[in-house]
């Protein structure tokens, strides 16, 4: 029996994972979208082929009685209320990033899940579960690197729209940084330093960059990632992990080596989309058989909140210049 899956938000991600779902994914079938642009999911809809009704809003989507699972992909200010509101109706519910727009939306959220007793959400932090990452992690648990001391990393993305300002260098983009590593490492942050070098002309006015941030965890690790928006040659993501015995570092996407015209040379993806497309695939799977078996795993609401609380520090970090602390409240048992 496959699990009935609703849609809130059929915009750019909610459509391509309405399409993983329908066409590549097993054990669950889109019955059910709405976007606050009625038109929009209808055309979601007849370009999947699929045989889903379309709701007025999110609201009824999730109370619908043949919805089993409810996806929240619209905008992120809107991720709060419909994440609630799934809990409250009892329904598991995956939740793209970010859980909710501010640490106390993401508290509000945890309540809720406590109250309800039982592990309704799944947050969409997919590197968690790109091949690379996975390889990394495994090295690191199975003491291959000896204690991990140092990461470097690098988020290059080729440009951003003039609507991406300071602070989305840590909402919308280290986001994913902020939650790899806790996972990665197995740790908490402690503090957040962000450093701004010599902007770069690509960046338009409202925009530093590039942007370094420098954490530290609770274990002692120092992490330092550059945040590069504008970096113009390719969608780039780079990790090394320094421990006391070797170093991890994290694959590059497959592609090509082409020896032509004097040259040797290799790809660089220019789309995040291609970059995480096998993550995002297992990441909703995960879902589908969570949903399937009634145990879901993988990112929870506590790893939702803990990337915003270290997330607004990094922007207060930004702002300030100086190293500021991350205080983690402790994690209930309930996510242990
Ligand atoms: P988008 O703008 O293409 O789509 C969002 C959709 O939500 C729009 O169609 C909009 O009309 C709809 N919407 C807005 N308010 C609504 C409401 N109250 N009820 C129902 N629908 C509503 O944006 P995109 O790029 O698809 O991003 C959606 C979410 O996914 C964001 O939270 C974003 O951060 C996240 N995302 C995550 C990525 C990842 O790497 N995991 C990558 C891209 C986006």
């Amino acid at each position: 029996m496959s699990v009935k899956i609703g849609i809130i938000g059929t915009g750019m991600i909610g459509e391509e994972h309405a399409r993983r779902i329908t066409q590549q994914l097993t054990g669950g079938e889109i019955v059910a979208v709405t976007d606050v642009n009625l038109d929009q999911a209808r055309a979601v809809v007849d370009r999947l082929g699929v045989e889903a009704q379309v709701y007025e809003d999110g609201q009824a989507l999730i109370s619908a009685d043949n919805v089993d699972a409810v996806m929240v992909t619209s905008w992120g200010p809107t991720h709060e209320e419909y994440v609630l509101a799934a809990i409250n109706a009892g329904k598991p519910v995956f939740c793209e990033k970010p859980l909710a727009t501010t640490a106390e939306g993401c508290r509000h959220i945890i309540d809720a899940e406590i109250q309800a007793g039982k592990r309704l959400v799944q947050v969409g932090f997919m590197r968690r579960y790109d091949s690379g990452y996975q390889m990394m992690k495994a090295a690191i648990d199975g003491n291959r690197l000896g204690e991990p001391l140092i990461v470097h990393a690098a988020h290059r993305n080729p440009e951003v729209p003039e609507r991406y300002v300071t602070p989305m260098a840590i909402h919308d983009t280290l986001i994913h940084e902020l939650d790899t590593f806790r996972w990665l490492l197995d740790d908490d942050y402690k503090s957040a330093q962000v450093l701004f070098p010599r902007k770069t002309r690509h960046a338009h006015s409202k925009v530093e960059d590039p942007q370094i941030v420098l954490l530290e965890t609770v274990k002692g690790v120092r992490i330092d990632v550059e945040v590069f928006v504008n970096c113009k040659y390719g969608y780039d993501i780079q990790c090394d992990v320094v421990g006391e015995e070797g170093i991890a570092r994290l694959p590059e996407p497959q592609s090509l080596q082409l020896r032509q015209a004097g040259q040797r040379s290799n790809e660089i993806l220019m789309d995040w989309k291609k970059r995480f497309g096998e993550a995002f695939d297992v990441e909703l799977q995960a879902f589908i058989d969570g949903v399937a078996t009634g145990e879901l795993k993988g990112p929870s609401s506590w790893d939702g909140y803990a990337a915003a609380i270290a997330g607004d520090v990094c922007v207060k970090a930004q702002e300030s210049g100086a190293i500021e602390q991350i205080d983690m409240p402790e994690r209930p048992a309930f996510y242990a």
